[in-house]
């Protein structure tokens, strides 16, 4: 691997924005627009902090655990106490479900399972006995949530969990899941909204567009079919073997299933150095979620998708996502040179500043637009996992720089435009700032 130049002074200001965003144990994802914790965005948010101070990264992870509810699901959101918002909290009222915390309010569906990948990376950088009893209190945690996962989402022992919403995806408005959204039977009221665009009218009531312009933000439509939908599952107590296939957006979704494998890879690594044991009937549910994976993969066009739960249809729409296999190390030899050279090139993903969220060929690609074509540095950050996990070192040295000269240069925004590589969304972006400091490093120990 080629070094970087030393930046000490950027490595500076990626730790401040992280400390700016600090809240106690946990760091939010921006000050204005994302005042509550993420979960994932806790997980990049400790990849990045092991670099620098081990202990607090530990923290941000077990901070994670306060809102694990009783039957082991991780929720994609706890909220902040005392912070006033339009919405949020009252779609989900966790504390009606005899499984959420007491204490805390959180969300109520999940996000992509990055925290066993994040524990075992946080672990790596702590001192010797410190290690130990940190991967002691998590592990049994990890486990039952990665139990959760295959009991209440891979209803049919397929390997592949379902999601039950976008919020879930990480990768919210990406193409295939607002096509499958806009599928979905609608409410009277909303289908008049959208015929008579009075949709228009709700930019009086978003708070999001307070802060960012809302060409880079979800489309109002959207923005209320996802609403909706939450609605929707809410009714349905937010079980997916309660839901209405009908009305219901199910789907087997890429990048959250490429983010399984390779969590469960590492939640079997954490067991091996605890030498304790992960029941058969859970590792050979990982085994099939590693092979399941590759039912994923379109041969005419060599790229893997998301596929509609209960269609079993592809759902042929590219992303970034197809990348994201490479992390586990799925996909042959051939079909790993397939993507690799569907990476690199210039008219779909190797653009000015890759990798963008949608390729630049796609008639979904739209430049400033949040998950629908910016290059996001949570996803370079995993292209780069993958291509390191099948030796693409070149590659590797190649984004990791392009990586960091764009933040370099635009500061720790959101996402970025794919062809000038404009910064988008907020300023000063917690997992931007934190995957820049695993970045600037290199390989992890
Ligand atoms: C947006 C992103 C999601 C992220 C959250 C907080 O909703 O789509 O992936 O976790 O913001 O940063």
């Amino acid at each position: 691997m080629t070094s970087l130049p030393a930046t000490p002074d950027f490595a500076r200001r990626a730790q401040r924005v992280l400390d700016s965003n600090r809240r106690g144990d946990w760091t939010c994802p921006s000050a204005d627009l994302y005042p509550h914790q993420w979960l994932w965005d806790s997980c990049f948010i400790a990849i990045g902090l092991a670099r620098t101070d081990p202990q607090r990264a530990a923290s941000e992870i077990r901070s994670l655990f306060r809102g694990q509810w009783a039957n082991g699901m991780l929720p994609n959101m706890i909220f902040a106490p005392g912070i006033r918002d339009l919405g949020s909290r009252r779609i989900w009222q966790s504390n009606r479900h005899a499984d959420a915390p007491r204490d805390v309010e959180t969300s109520c569906i999940t996000q992509p399972p990055v925290p066993a990948v994040a524990s075992q990376r946080v672990a790596q950088a702590l001192p010797g006995p410190e290690r130990g009893a940190f991967l002691v209190e998590v592990f049994p945690k990890l486990v039952d949530y990665h139990r959760w996962l295959y009991r209440e989402r891979d209803l049919h022992h397929r390997g592949l969990v379902t999601l039950i919403h976008p919020w879930e995806c990480g990768l919210d408005t990406t193409p295939p899941w607002m096509r499958e959204l806009r599928r979905m039977p609608a409410p009277w009221w909303l289908r008049l909204a959208l015929r008579y665009r009075l949709t228009r009218f709700i930019r009086f009531f978003r708070t999001d567009t307070r802060f960012t312009p809302p060409q880079e933000r979800p489309t109002a439509a959207d923005g209320l079919r996802m609403l909706v939908l939450a609605r929707r599952i809410k009714d349905h107590d937010f079980e997916l073997r309660r839901l209405p296939r009908a009305s219901s957006v199910l789907i087997e979704d890429l990048a959250f299933n490429a983010f399984l494998a390779v969590a469960n890879q590492s939640l079997e690594a954490i067991a091996g150095e605890l030498e304790l044991a992960i029941e058969p009937e859970l590792t050979v549910s990982f085994r099939k979620t590693e092979a399941a994976l590759e039912e994923l993969w379109d041969e005419e066009s060599g790229q893997y998708y998301p596929r509609n739960a209960v269609t079993g249809e592809l759902i042929k729409l590219p992303t970034v996502a197809t990348f994201l296999p490479l992390m586990a190390e799925v996909p042959s030899a051939e079909r790993a040179d397939r993507l690799v050279k569907l990476l690199h090139d210039p008219d779909r993903y190797w653009t000015k500043f890759p990798v963008p969220s949608v390729p630049t060929d796609s008639r979904q690609f739209d430049d400033d637009r949040y998950w629908k074509g910016p290059t996001w540095v949570n996803t370079n950050w995993a292209v780069i996992e993958g291509l390191r996990a099948i030796g693409e070192t070149d590659l590797v040295d190649e984004l990791r720089r392009r990586t960091l000269d764009l933040v370099e240069r635009e500061g720790f925004s959101e996402y970025f435009s794919a062809l000038n590589g404009v910064g988008f969304g907020a300023d000063d972006f917690s997992w931007t700032a934190a995957l820049t400091l695993d970045l600037l490093e290199g390989p992890a120990r």
